[in-house]
């Protein structure tokens, strides 16, 4: 891997110039739209120019991407590398629909920043909600972007209020828009003071046209929408509104911008912030605390496995962040799980269904190991002195099945079909005693994760399966002191989780949970990471979408 005297520098300028992060939102905000905007502003580094479309013109041959396609959402999730300045960026993709939150947290371990959409008529939707539970719990910094200004939409402080006193985080615009929601000329720069006018080109298929206008210039074109919103920032100002550098990579503020993804309006602005405010790559903790410096030996981890991007391959991706050191193609790297050797022959980046070969790749960047059987959903690599990084967590499941095969003479592919789901983490698997390994469980964040399920092992393990939906709504975790005294509790359930041994009672509803809390206040029963019932502020899942 080259000459440590010569790696060690460049590892650290290389990092220092990267800024990875993922976009999150409520499905419709304008995530896609949002990409394809903000990749209008750079250079794409390599192929992926087109971020729709490209699948379409392809063809679509396995169901599962029947499936996408027939419902016009995207489970397909990836990473695009582009060029900014004098950064390089790494967008990572995310699901858009609540089903499949759970992709979207783990795609989350993997960024050091998030830009939160919001549409400015909707405010914060129960998606964005739980999607900020989740970066609160990473301590992920967040930057606000109020998209749609260019219609009619609620008023610039009502929405920050909103921010402030549902998710708790003290908005700090950067930008002001000038004229309301609707009728959108521009926005104030708070760092300058000027005013940047925002002109749709024809299509809106090209960058905004921008003319900078001091103070004077914007009062005396846009008079009362001009002082209108000097006035709302010196509101702003009394009560606190400034960015804060440290607050905010302490997860304390989001600072936020207002724009028009559609028109390009207010993007540039965007990346810049991005550029001038997320944070480098950080050396990262591995699972026993101890700190991965970024020039270390290379290592990374697998925060997302994708089967069937290449409809012509059938193949499976392992997308890995690389944490620290240098990541070359070809070499020889070990997986932690296994302690067997890697070989990395298969480097990729990928964008939707256009890929290219990655040769070198630095902390921050994403790579796609082709064909990467060997590697589950969390699993560390690296060269060097070992390190393991610390387990994706998983997500309260809300909906269980349970699933088996129709015909028991395809038991065999049935059994390895579900520990290929389980690893690419699908679905959550369970063992639960009563029904035996034949019939295992399924447990979802949503009801479209088991269609996924299904369908694959379908397509992929030749197996037809039957499945039950199981009337159980909650899930805490507990452990075998718990099992033991839940075993005769009615309408309740324990079952083992494969992936990682922990042990889950299910119940049917909050009033069964509670009740058997109350008669056994000695077992343990822990909410799971980013349960709605823990968020009060959140509606109860299904409600979205
Ligand atoms: P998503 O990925 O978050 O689900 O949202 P997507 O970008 O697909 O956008 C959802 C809808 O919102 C699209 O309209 C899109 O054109 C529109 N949209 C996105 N950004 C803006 C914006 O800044 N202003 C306005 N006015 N609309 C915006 P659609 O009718 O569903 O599709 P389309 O036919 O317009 O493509």
């Amino acid at each position: 891997m080259g000459s440590a005297t010569a790696v060690v520098p460049e590892v650290a300028r290389e990092a220092a110039r990267r800024r990875t992060f993922a976009v999150i939102s409520h499905p419709d905000a304008g995530k896609s739209t949002t990409t394809e905007a903000l990749a209008l502003h750079a250079k794409v580094i390599g192929q992926a120019g087109a971020v729709h479309g490209k699948g379409q013109r392809r063809g679509v041959v396995s169901d599962w991407m029947a499936m996408e396609s027939a419902r016009g959402i995207s489970i397909t999730s990836a990473a695009l590398q582009f060029a900014y300045r004098d950064m390089v960026i790494n967008l990572l993709d995310t699901p858009g629909h609540a089903d499949f939150s759970e992709d979207t947290y783990r795609v989350l371990t993997a960024v050091d920043c998030a830009v939160m959409l919001l549409d400015a008529a909707k405010g914060l939707e129960p998606q964005t909600l739980k999607l900020f539970e989740v970066c609160r719990h990473r301590g992920i910094p967040v930057i606000t972007f109020v998209n749609k200004w260019d219609r009619p939409g609620m008023e610039p402080l009502a929405l920050l209020d909103e921010i402030q006193s549902r998710i708790g985080l003290r908005p700090t615009p950067l930008t002001w828009p000038v004229g309301i929601a609707g009728g959108f000329h521009g926005v104030l720069d708070r760092r300058t003071g000027a005013m940047v006018r925002f002109e749709r080109t024809p299509g809106g298929a090209t960058t905004a046209i921008e003319e900078e206008l001091d103070a004077a210039q914007a009062a005396g074109r846009f008079g009362e929408d001009w002082s209108r919103a000097v006035e709302e920032l010196d509101l702003l100002a009394a009560t606190g509104g400034e960015h804060d550098q440290e607050a905010f990579e302490a997860a304390a503020t989001t600072p936020v911008l207002f724009g028009a993804a559609v028109a390009n309006f207010g993007v540039r602005q965007l990346l810049d912030a991005l550029v001038d405010l997320a944070p480098s790559p950080a050396p990262r903790p591995d699972a026993d605390g101890q700190v991965r410096e970024l020039e270390a030996p290379f290592s990374g981890f697998v925060f997302k496995i994708q089967a069937n991007m290449d409809p012509a391959h059938r193949d499976q991706v392992a997308f890995v962040r690389v944490c620290s050191g240098r990541f070359e193609r070809g070499s020889v790297v070990t997986h932690a799980t296994t302690g067997r050797p890697f070989a990395t022959k298969y480097a990729q980046q990928l964008f939707g269904r256009d890929r290219k070969t990655v040769e070198i790749a630095y902390p921050g960047d994403v790579v796609g190991l082709v064909n990467a059987t060997a590697l589950s959903i969390g699993d560390t690599l690296h060269t060097g002195r070992a390190v393991r990084f610390p387990p994706l967590p998983s997500f309260a499941p809300e909906h269980f099945a349970v699933i088996t095969a129709a015909d028991s003479s395809t038991f065999k592919r049935f059994r390895r079909g579900i520990g290929q789901l389980d690893a690419e983490g699908v679905v959550q698997v369970l063992r639960s005693d009563r029904r035996g390994e034949q019939a295992p469980v399924l447990a979802a964040v949503g009801p479209m994760q088991f269609e996924v399920a299904t369908a694959r092992l379908e397509s992929e393990f030749g197996v037809a399966t039957s499945i039950e939906h199981l009337p159980y709504q909650l899930a805490r975790r507990t452990d075998a002191v718990g099992q033991e005294a839940l075993r005769t509790a009615p309408g309740v359930e324990v079952a083992t989780r494969v992936r990682d041994g922990a042990l889950l009672a299910l119940f049917p509803n909050r009033w069964r949970l509670d009740t058997v809390a109350r008669n056994n206040p000695d077992v343990v029963l822990e909410p799971l990471l980013a349960d709605t019932d823990q968020t009060p502020t959140t509606p109860a899942a299904g409600g979205e979408r």
